[in-house]
């Protein structure tokens, strides 16, 4: 079943455990994100990126995630992943999402704030619920930053935005990391301590398991997998027999892939068995 935001993290919140989010791309992602959750009876977020908001690509997704959603056993919650601004949100919107990221972390703090706010208004009168950042995660290509998002940032932020839940810089990037990462686990503690919103880790491929559990044990509720599930589905499109040719049975393989992938971080982040 369909449910927002807000409603899908608020059990993560209360009982310590995490929320895996997902980014899909297409039908054969969402199945496989789909038939893990269902299998491992999980809560599940399926979020696509901006991207595929503003080239219409989610016209066409969004009528699928939908579909899987409203057919699933479990709750899911479909989402906009660092929404560039307010049109990826309206489309998303219109598209049928139950969550919106707006992404402002690279401006201003007064600005981030005050689109961020702008976005919690627009879009609380339907229901939804908004993820901001503040502290910005980039690219781990680039390197990981060390400008932790601090607990003074997260507080203000909070305070004024009201948003459902709060991605933090605190160690992670985007992508394939260079080196195995580091993340600042008091610092999840005392932002967990000091505001009382679910808190977000980006950048979920290629962190040690140990780290996730012990940022989940900090206090995050939501970790994000893109780069990996790519890998995982890509790597199978790669190796299964040219001989078959008809797509469907072409992408049973890639689509188990996938599923696999979705079952060890559900069982991983603690949510398997919650519903
Ligand atoms: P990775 O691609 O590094 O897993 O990050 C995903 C993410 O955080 C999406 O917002």
């Amino acid at each position: 079943m369909l449910v927002n935001l807000q409603t899908i993290l608020k059990d993560a919140y209360e009982k310590g455990y995490a929320v895996p989010a997902f980014n899909v791309y297409n039908m054969e992602t969402v199945k496989g994100v789909i038939e893990a959750a269902e299998e491992k009876r999980s809560p599940v977020i399926m979020q696509f990126y901006s991207r595929l908001a503003t080239t219409g690509v989610s016209d066409y997704l969004l009528p699928v995630m939908l579909a899987a959603a409203n057919k699933a056993t479990v709750p899911v919650c479909i989402h906009l992943d660092h929404g560039s601004g307010f049109p990826a949100a309206a489309i998303a919107v219109r598209n049928g999402a139950s969550g919106i990221m707006v992404d402002f972390s690279t401006l201003p703090l007064e600005e981030n704030i005050a689109n961020t706010e702008k976005a919690v208004k627009l879009c609380a009168a339907l229901g939804i619920g908004v993820e901001g950042e503040i502290g910005h995660i980039g690219s781990a290509a680039e390197g990981v930053s060390e400008d932790y998002t601090t607990v003074e940032e997260a507080t203000e932020f909070v305070k004024r935005t009201g948003v459902s839940a709060l991605a933090i810089m605190v160690g992670t990037a985007h992508g394939r990391y260079k080196k195995a990462p580091k993340l600042a686990i008091e610092r999840i503690r005392e932002i967990r301590n000091a505001v009382k919103t679910p808190l977000v880790l980006h950048g979920g491929s290629g962190v040690p398991d140990d780290l996730i559990k012990a940022a989940i044990n900090a206090g995050i509720c939501k970790i994000n997998f893109g780069t990996d599930l790519c890998y995982s589905f890509l790597d199978a499109v790669f190796a299964v027999d040219r001989k078959i040719y008809a797509i469907d049975l072409f992408m049973k393989e890639p689509i188990e892939a996938v599923k696999k992938f979705a079952l060890g971080k559900i069982e991983l982040l603690g949510s398997e068995g919650r519903v």
